[in-house]
């Protein structure tokens, strides 16, 4: 467990005129799903980010989703499951190798892509014959989950390329007050879930191929173990390709340019100098990552957003070669995309 199961949620007064068209942001489970029920878009914590939710049945919340965020229609939406048995009347080639995959990590920050059944509407993934799924651990997630017993759709909650919410009030100011948000805390892992795919499966010599579309907390090796700990001998590659279409190059973009720095060698006079050309350095601010990983995973996106406020003009982060982990690997995916130039 990423976080204790009677985490709680912090206690802000929570008011909300179902029957009106103003209302203030934050929302009660209860209330979030009545707002589901009734066709609306809500802001739900998850253990990796803040999700902007709608029920997949409901074409008018799916719409609501892509327009809410300004997401284009190519962007397909990840299934947010209550467990393996809802999950598998979603697919229609669910594996042995996505049991020990599920079983392992759910609830948990992974996403698997099976074929759809028709159940899945083709606006929901963006025409693809797949579907991504996954079970969220966050409690209140689980929650909704529970009660609406329907899944639900659920691209992080923040206008479409820029930086992903980690708290409620970066959903509230994403949407400028405009679409409701669970306060479930703080994120716990920070960076979106790890995308994969069976792409090769042999039940005979219990050999398969395993591809990650979007790296994330789980690793290759943490999908590796899982597998060869259940007798498969899995090969686990690291494909960043155009079947995740919504892994374009830009994304996660702050407030403000970010310019990251890679060459250990470039003192901050020198790279302020090569700044100078292409960017406002009236206030130029530091973006210092955290030396353990997951806790540099926790706080970067908070950081991209609290850092990237006035009177700051530039960002700036330095990039420590020593950092070659995989969890160092999912930070550099996210940094180097929300980066408008590296150095
Ligand atoms: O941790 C997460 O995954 C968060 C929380 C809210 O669950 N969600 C999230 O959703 O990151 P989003 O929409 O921001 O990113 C989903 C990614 C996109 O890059 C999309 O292209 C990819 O998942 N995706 C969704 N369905 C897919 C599919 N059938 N095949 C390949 N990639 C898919
Ligand atoms: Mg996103």
């Amino acid at each position: 467990m990423l976080f204790p199961k009677n985490h709680e949620l912090s206690g802000q007064t929570i008011f909300l005129d179902l029957g009106s068209e103003k209302f203030l942001s934050f929302v009660t489970v209860e209330q979030a799903i009545e707002l589901l029920n009734r066709s609306q878009v809500v802001g739900v914590p998850t253990e990796t980010v803040y999700g902007l939710a709608g029920l997949i049945d409901s074409p008018e919340a799916i719409a609501a989703i892509f327009s809410t965020k300004q997401r284009p229609s190519f962007d397909p939406l990840i299934v947010h499951v209550s467990g393996k048995e809802q999950a598998q009347i979603y697919t229609v080639d669910w594996n042995e190798v996505h049991s020990v995959l599920t079983e392992k990590f759910w609830p948990g920050p992974l996403t698997v892509v099976l074929k759809k059944s028709e159940l899945v509407s083709d606006a929901i993934t963006a025409g693809l014959p797949t579907v991504g799924l996954r079970m969220p651990l966050h409690p209140v997630a689980l929650e909704i989950l529970k009660q609406v017993r329907v899944p639900f759709a659920a691209p992080s909650a923040n206008m479409f390329s820029k930086t992903s919410p980690t708290r409620a009030e970066h959903v509230e100011s994403e949407f400028k007050g405009t679409v409701p948000v669970v306060d479930g805390g703080p994120c716990q892992v920070g960076l979106e879930s790890t995308i994969c795919t069976v792409t090769e499966f042999n039940s005979v010599d219990r050999t398969c191929r395993v591809h990650i579309l979007r790296r994330g907390h789980i690793t290759a090796t943490d999908l590796q173990q899982a597998l060869q700990s259940h007798g498969w001998s899995a090969t686990v590659e690291v494909k960043n390709s155009t079947v995740a279409p919504g892994q374009l190059d830009v994304h996660y973009q702050p407030q403000i340019p970010l310019v990251t720095i890679k060459s250990a060698d470039l003192s901050e006079v020198e790279i302020l100098n090569l700044c100078n050309k292409n960017y406002d350095t009236s206030h130029v601010v530091w973006l210092n990552l955290n030396e353990k990983p997951e806790m540099a995973a926790r706080h970067l996106y908070a950081q991209l957003r609290d850092l990237s406020k006035p009177p700051a003009t530039l960002l700036l982060c330095r990039w420590n070669h020593d950092w070659t982990l995989d969890a160092w690997l999912t930070i550099w995916d996210r940094l180097q995309k929300a980066s408008r130039e590296i150095f």
